[in-house]
């Protein structure tokens, strides 16, 4: 069974932007290996993560992501299982973005799940992620 799961957090006080470069090259070897896709992306002054793969190995990592001390803060705002992935490969984005800057809070203090419309605006605000 697939399972996609997305959330926000905030980089640890200590994080500099440089530590992005060895988070990427850790993940892509990783993901490969472990069969994860999806997207991350740093603005500067957070991070919003979509895995997807199966339910073991996001579980899996979602161990490793809610004990790494580099962030600090992990808000889920989707956790679902699926049928297929939305991302064929697991990517990076920078975004330095005003518009997600907003959407990453309003998804910080979403209390409830989201619906179909939002999901699909997620999907294609994250898509849109690492084509800046
Ligand atoms: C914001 C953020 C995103 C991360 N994303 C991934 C990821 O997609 N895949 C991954 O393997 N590790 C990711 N990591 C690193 C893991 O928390 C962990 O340090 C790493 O998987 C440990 O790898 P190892 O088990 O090979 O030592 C991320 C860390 C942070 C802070």
């Amino acid at each position: 069974m697939l399972r996609r799961l997305a959330y926000v957090s905030t980089p640890a006080p200590a994080f500099r932007a440089v530590e992005v470069g060895h988070i990427i090259e850790v993940s892509r070897a990783n993901n490969a290996a472990a069969g994860i896709t999806g997207v991350l992306v740093y603005t500067g002054t957070d991070f919003a993560q979509l895995i997807e793969g199966e339910a073991d190995a996001v579980g899996r990592l979602w161990g490793k992501l809610r004990s790494d001390r580099r962030h600090t803060d992990l808000a889920v705002f989707l956790d679902e299982p699926a049928d297929r992935v939305w991302f064929e490969s697991w990517r990076m984005g920078y975004l330095y973005d005003e518009a997600l800057t907003t959407q990453i809070f309003e998804w910080r203090v979403l209390q409830r799940r989201l619906d179909d419309i939002e999901i699909e605006g997620m999907r294609l605000l994250l898509a849109s992620a690492d084509a800046a």
